[in-house]
């Protein structure tokens, strides 16, 4: 069985130092973000984010296992955490436990972490009742939205406030070690995380929550489709890599690329 170690130190955060986190789908990603970050997840938004599905429902088990095995091989220090997709752990606790074992066993990944408040908290317990950490979900659930015929800013009722804090008590109580807050009022983030003992991680949710997370591809100005309010764009790989192709595509067609640096000749040697 892996150590919980990682997972512990994330818990223990609570309070302190904010909580670093990004998105990760690949090895490479994975060896340039690790130095800087806490946290890695292998989200569903990997089916949109690299596959150009429509929204999160395109993502499988599969694809989920795939994507995490490949950033663990990038990884030495940082907790590693995979989304369970939809479908892998709404019927039952007993399809949570056996879709959490298999990504765990397989990747030997960290944690899962799965969408849902009060209504997952049986699933949440089989799984973490078995020794493997969860992170919990709430908030905007993108897995809902075509449940909810959209993406909707959470906590904007009396009512939305009251479920948002019963559902980030059930998760806790089930056994989280700790819990996602996205799409979520900055005030109704900012008092849930104060009610809770273990860490909140915000997307689109306050600068109190105990760690913050972003779509790498978001973070470094990759994503081609819409971006949303809440992301900040910290560098623009969209103009980086259409300068690089517009650049190659000329050489290549003066005749210019490759020159005499990148091809091999008898007396030279082997590189
Ligand atoms: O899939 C994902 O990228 C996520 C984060 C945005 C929290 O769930
Ligand atoms: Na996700």
């Amino acid at each position: 069985a892996q150590s919980h170690a990682r997972t512990e130190a994330i818990r223990a955060r609570k309070g302190g130092e904010p909580i670093v986190c990004l998105t990760a789908y690949t090895y490479p990603i994975a060896r340039l973000l690790e130095p800087h970050v806490d946290l890695l997840l292998v989200g569903d938004s990997v089916a949109m984010v690299l596959h150009g599905h429509e929204n999160t429902l395109g993502a499988t088990m599969d694809m989920m296992i795939l994507h995490g095995q490949a950033v663990m091989r990038g990884v030495r220090n940082a907790c590693v955490v995979i989304d369970m997709p939809a479908g892998s752990y709404e019927e039952s606790p007993e399809q949570a436990l056996a879709s959490a074992r298999r990504i765990f066993e397989e990747t030997h990944c960290h944690a899962v972490k799965l969408e849902g408040g009060a209504d997952m908290a049986d699933r949440i317990a089989a799984i973490v009742g078995a020794g493997i950490p969860l992170m919990g979900h709430i908030g905007l659930q993108p897995q809902s939205v075509e449940k909810e015929g959209g993406y909707k800013i959470k906590g904007r009722t009396d009512e939305s406030v009251a479920r948002l804090l019963d559902d980030a008590r059930a998760v806790e109580q089930a056994g989280a070690f700790s819990l996602v807050i996205e799409g979520t009022l900055e005030p109704v983030a900012a008092q849930i995380t104060r009610e809770l003992a273990i860490p909140t991680i915000g997307i689109g949710a306050s600068a109190a929550c105990d760690g913050q997370i972003l779509v790498i591809d978001d973070a470094v100005g990759l994503t081609v489709d819409r971006v949303p309010k809440f992301v900040k764009e910290y560098a623009d790989l969209r103009n980086e890599v259409a300068k690089a192709a517009m650049s190659y595509a000329a050489e290549v067609r003066a005749r210019a690329f490759p020159t005499a640096d990148h091809v091999f000749r008898k007396q030279e040697p082997k590189g």
